[in-house]
């Protein structure tokens, strides 16, 4: 009966044991891991796009090749989560559906355009940055399959990081210009880097259950504090600043003093009214409607495949 079912699973959350696509869960764990995993499939899918933009135009055939490479890490990384999302019961084209029809939420972080080179190393660097440590403890999720797609994207978001700080300090050693481009991109993806982690603790109406289900291991504002404590010594190391004249290192609190974010932009980008909403969805829808064709022709070959076995 369920209060065995119930037991049971709660037993193997307590023992920090697996729960794995079979076996039975409550509605509303089977629920959340559905929108986080899917709005994180999502966020891989959409973020192709803002360095997408420079795969045409980066500087060196070097670069171009690594930028291409990182793009499509990410596509693999929508797609294995796409298909952890799956095994809980939600179709890829119901996920699909809901992004292009703006149901579903993604990132915020990927509604910002990217002008410049430099955005590229900023990505790098900060987006990723947040990202690894938003997503180290996801590893040890308490659902399997999606616990196990963020090792191995765990691996390559380290790569993606490298490759965003070598970027930034090729432009920070370079001449003036260079230097200010870089810090410029700094400036503008840093406050949107920190919003990723998700609204203050006090206003995450998600974050306490997830928590109890050990999905999220640390809350918004602690993974927060530590991307920052990373940045510092690396910020210095690049010889770029930190847009935040109020950072600094409070030895009673044990954390990192910083100004305000700005949560009006937060919810504004939620809202779907940030600077690149329109166009993500826009791009992504048409993209989806040109391929058509494709997921029918597979679609056809794949029946005719099953067709032939069947005789
Ligand atoms: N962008 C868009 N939506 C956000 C963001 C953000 N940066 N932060 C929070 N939200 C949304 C939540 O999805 C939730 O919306 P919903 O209830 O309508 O689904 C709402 O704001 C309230 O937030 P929380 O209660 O704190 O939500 P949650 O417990 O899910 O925590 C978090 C948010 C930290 C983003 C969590 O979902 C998570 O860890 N997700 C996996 C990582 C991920 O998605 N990364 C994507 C960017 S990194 C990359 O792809 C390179």
């Amino acid at each position: 009966d369920v209060a065995e079912l119930q037991a049971r699973f709660d037993a193997i959350i307590e023992a920090d044991q697996r729960i794995e696509p079979r076996d039975w869960m409550p509605e509303a764990y089977r629920k959340t891991l559905i929108r986080q995993i899917s709005q994180h499939a999502h966020s891989e899918i959409i973020g192709m796009q803002p360095e997408g933009n420079w795969i045409s135009r980066a500087p060196s055939l070097k670069r171009k090749a690594i930028l291409m490479a990182k793009v499509q890490d990410e596509a693999g990384h929508g797609l294995y989560l796409y298909s952890a999302a799956q095994t809980l019961g939600i179709s890829r084209d119901e996920m699909t559906e809901q992004l292009i029809t703006s149901r579903a939420r993604y990132s915020s972080i990927f509604n910002y355009p990217t002008p410049t080179w430099a955005d590229m190393g900023a990505i790098g660097w900060l987006v990723d940055g947040a990202a690894i440590c938003n997503q180290v403890p996801l590893c040890r999720a308490s659902y399997g399959p999606y616990g196990r797609a963020m090792v191995r994207i765990c691996k390559e978001e380290s790569f993606h990081q490298r490759q965003g700080f070598e970027i930034l300090l090729e432009l920070s050693q370079g001449t003036p210009e260079q230097h200010e481009m870089a810090q410029d991109a700094v400036n503008r993806w840093y406050w949107p880097s920190l919003m990723m982690f998700g609204p203050p603790d006090d206003e995450s109406p998600n974050s306490a259950q997830s928590m109890a289900w050990k999905i999220k291991r640390f809350s918004n504002d602690e993974l927060r504090q530590r991307f920052v404590g990373m940045l510092v010594p690396q910020a210095e190391v690049l010889g770029l600043t930190l847009p935040d004249p109020n950072l600094r290192w409070n030895d009673e609190t044990g954390q990192w003093d910083m100004s305000e974010i700005d949560w009006t932009e937060f919810n504004e980008v939620l809202a779907g009214r940030g600077p690149a909403n329109a166009q993500r969805i826009q791009h992504r829808r048409e993209a989806h409607e040109q391929g058509a064709w494709v997921r029918e022709a597979a679609a056809a070959y794949a029946e005719k495949q099953a067709a032939k076995q069947r005789q």
